[in-house]
């Protein structure tokens, strides 16, 4: 892992340019090795890195994807073409869609000259409430984890993910911030390795107790006692309470059930969306078969083997114990009246 004396967050993730000409982003494909942010000077850029995952999870998505929004148009490019190459990046994430549903609503509504400054402030704020959505998630999850608990978590859900302290990763920072000992088990997420590359590498640059695990060792994690309490993020959840997150989240809450022990789902309201009555009707990712056939790009494996890789599950809403958000713990039956005044 990289010395280096920057403290975890104050290292902004997504952020304009000094000249104000480019988004700059962490790549996150060169973590945990290397810390470098790359610059993105268009549309095309934004959604290149959006797709590679150099910029990832459902939050800082969207926040990327306003934020890149505004670089585009400043360089002179077509609004809605540049709106539909960035929104065209991932598909279940629906932060994604939110965000520039917002951005193309504040375009609508300014006046010509007046247009780029009203993208800026609206982008801005698409990420100064994501950070505090964050810090209210974190302040309400970090009350369901005691002294000597055991936490696991899937993929990365922290404030790599987001505009500020995490969503699932939140309660344990929150918990960390107020003295409290815990361990945190992160699983290794197959086949890109978020948990083993960046929720390991942001949890333990930042003094958390974290063990990094195999995603076929949560059944033993989960059966020898270790494990109190699970909190997983989420891509999209439907009105009906299911949840499409990262592939591997729908076998953990399976587990739970098996096992009683709780399984929260963080995430702001801004990735809740109404439009989709249930999990069915979530377009599931599926990404390039040799992310399964190699390790991280190293060591290809059985090149010619045919692969499946979605890149998330959906979750059903029953195996839910409750969704931590920044209006509350909301349960699956408040969600449809919470959501109505969604955008
Ligand atoms: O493919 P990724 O790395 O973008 O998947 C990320 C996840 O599944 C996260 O759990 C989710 O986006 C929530 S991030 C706060």
């Amino acid at each position: 892992m990289p010395h280096t004396d920057t403290p975890f967050f104050d290292l902004d993730i997504c952020h304009w340019s000094a000249d104000g000409t480019a988004l700059e982003i962490l790549d996150q494909t060169l973590l945990p090795l290397e810390e470098r942010f790359v610059q993105l000077h268009s549309a095309a850029d934004v959604a290149e890195a959006i797709a590679k995952l150099r910029v990832r999870g459902a939050p800082a998505i969207g926040i990327a994807a306003a934020m890149g929004l505004c670089v585009a148009v400043a360089q002179g490019e077509d609004f809605a073409s540049a709106l539909h190459t960035i929104g065209q990046a991932r598909p279940t994430a629906v932060n994604l869609s939110w965000a520039l549903r917002r951005m193309e609503r504040r375009w609508r509504s300014s006046d010509d000259g007046l247009r780029l400054d009203a993208l800026r402030r609206e982008a801005e704020a698409i990420k100064a409430e994501d950070r505090a959505s964050c810090e209210a998630i974190g302040n309400l999850g970090a009350s369901l984890i005691k002294e000597g608990m055991g936490v696991l978590t899937h993929c990365n859900a922290g404030h790599l993910a987001t505009g500020g302290l995490g969503t699932a990763l939140a309660p344990l920072y929150v918990a960390h911030r107020e003295g409290r000992h815990f361990k945190v088990y992160a699983d290794e997420t197959r086949p890109l390795l978020q948990g083993a590359r960046l929720t390991a590498y942001e949890l333990h640059r930042s003094g958390l107790d974290v063990t990094l695990a195999c995603d076929n060792m949560a059944a033993w994690l989960l059966s020898s006692g270790r494990v109190q309490v699970i909190f997983v993020g989420c891509d999209r959840v439907a009105a009906n309470g299911d949840v499409a997150n990262k592939v591997g989240t729908y076998g953990l809450a399976v587990l739970a059930h098996h096992f009683g022990v709780p399984f929260y789902v963080c995430g702001p309201l801004s990735s809740f969306d109404r439009r989709c009555a249930t999990g069915a009707d979530i377009t599931i990712e599926h990404r390039s078969a040799d992310e399964v056939r190699s390790l991280w790009y190293a060591r290809p494996m059985a090149p010619d083997c045919p692969v499946v890789n979605p890149a998330f599950d959906v979750t059903d809403h029953r195996l839910v114990t409750g969704y931590i958000t920044e209006r509350g713990l909301l349960t699956a039956d408040a969600l449809p009246t919470i959501l109505q005044n969604e955008n």
